[in-house]
């Protein structure tokens, strides 16, 4: 078979000799409305660790907006470099749910047509960190999925590593279970995975970009593990979907002014960003009701808020970053760091098992997926220029591939 039509299936284990996918190449980096096109690529060949799946739906996710803009990574030619790779194109996709197609000969937690969804966690199997049994996310050979990896969920067919598949929820439509494991899986990790900063009963956690993908997790996540979220929102209008989802207070960035890189500590200007950082930590202790700072800052934003975070972290407490979504050159007052013994770790994606606990959760009905759209596979350049401009409504956003039609998958 050469090529089968989106949604058409062919029976069980057939690949057609190619497939529609959504790719970005070199001379298209830029805007990602442009920089996204639909295309009839090769149907990749799979590893014997590995799985090929018929893609029903996708989660659309930010590092694909990185992706088609080609900064901070060109994602092509450093797989050309680094793994040797021919490919000139990238195509992406960090969240998929699917039916497993084909596997190979050493997978055994999967097997044709199995309904699953895939996290994005992605390392060599032959990585001697893996061997010594320690977390897969801190050795050399790991690689996000769908982005520093080729063939991701914007492909009829995608390929992915056996382990990263994980039964889908079955209460879930495609699309709703193809929107939430990429954002779900990495503030597992931010929340959980760094012990003993985790979060434990009554903590007051805060949360940036709380309306966002990330941030609808975190969250949820906080409330399922008795925490007290705090969420930061650009917008009156996200207030209400923020106590839907957890939070026990609002907090509107717009209301302050400080935001940026610190001030020279002996300027005249550090002065009022100090005045700002305090308003925005009693914002804080209003939106909880009392005077206690958040054990654990859940960050993203990076260059424009860490500063504040830095200084509104408890004594003891965390701030924890898996993005400098406004700029990577951050600053922070030391003095404030040391005396008051904080901690800034960074966090990125999830291993298997932290994928998995969060997938309870959703699966479990104690974490909402957040879909706020569903787009056609032909708006996916479309959907990722919403997310650049901030401009998608809430949470998480997905496609549909191979589902015919919103609201198919789902089982009672
Ligand atoms: N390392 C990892 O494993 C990992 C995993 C997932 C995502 N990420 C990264 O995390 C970032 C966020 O991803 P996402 O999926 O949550 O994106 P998203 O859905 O677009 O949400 C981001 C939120 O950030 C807030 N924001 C935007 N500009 C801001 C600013 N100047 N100051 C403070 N907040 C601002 C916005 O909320 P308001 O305007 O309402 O404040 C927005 O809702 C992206 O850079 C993404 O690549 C990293």
């Amino acid at each position: 078979m050469e090529l089968c039509a989106l949604g058409e299936r062919p029976p069980l284990g057939t690949i057609p000799k190619t497939m529609h996918a959504f790719a970005v190449r070199q001379n298209r980096f830029g805007e990602p409305s442009n920089a996204w096109k639909r295309e009839v690529l090769p149907t990749p060949s799979f590893g014997d660790d590995e799985v090929l799946i018929y893609v029903m739906a996708t989660g659309i996710n930010y590092n694909n907006v990185w992706a088609a803009l080609g900064r901070p990574l060109d994602v092509i030619a450093e797989r050309q470099k680094s793994r040797g790779e021919k490919e000139d194109f990238h195509a992406g996709g960090s969240d998929c749910a699917g039916i497993v197609w084909a596997v190979g000969r050493d997978v055994r937690n999967v097997k044709p047509g199995d309904e699953v969804v895939v996290h994005s966690g992605w390392w060599e199997p032959g990585d001697p960190w893996l061997r010594s049994g320690r977390d897969p996310m801190l050795a050399e050979s790991t690689r996000i999925w769908g982005y520093q990896t080729n063939y991701g969920s914007y492909c009829q067919f995608a390929r992915a590593q056996g382990h990263q598949c994980i039964p889908k929820p079955q209460r879930l439509t495609w699309e709703q279970a193809a929107a939430f494991l990429l954002c779900a899986s990495t503030a597992y990790r931010m929340l959980m995975g760094w012990a003993p900063n985790v979060v434990e009963k009554g903590d007051v956690v805060l949360v940036w970009g709380a309306a966002g993908g990330l941030g609808s997790m975190a969250l949820q996540i906080v409330r399922q593990m008795g925490g007290r979220p705090v969420a930061v929102v650009s917008s009156e209008a996200k207030r209400q979907f923020c106590l839907d989802h957890g939070a026990v207070g609002v907090v509107n960035r717009n209301d302050f002014s400080h935001w940026g890189k610190m001030p020279d500590t002996n300027s005249l200007a550090y002065n009022d960003w100090v005045k700002g950082t305090r308003a925005f930590g009693k914002a804080i202790w209003d939106a909880v009701g009392e005077r206690v700072s958040p054990r654990i800052v859940f960050e993203h934003p990076g260059e424009t808020t860490l500063p504040t975070s830095c200084f509104a972290c408890a004594t003891g407490g965390m701030v924890v970053i898996c993005a400098g979504t406004t700029g990577y050159n951050v600053t922070l007052d030391l003095r404030y760091h040391w005396m008051r013994q904080k901690r800034l770790q960074g966090s990125h994606l999830s291993n298997d098992e932290q994928a998995a606990a969060v997938t309870k959760l959703v699966a479990d009905g104690r974490v909402d997926p957040c879909l706020s759209q569903t787009f056609s596979f032909d708006e996916i350049g479309h959907a990722h220029q919403l997310m650049l401009e901030n401009r998608h409504p809430y949470g998480n956003m997905a496609a549909l591939v191979n589902a015919t039609a919103s609201g198919q998958g789902a089982r009672a």
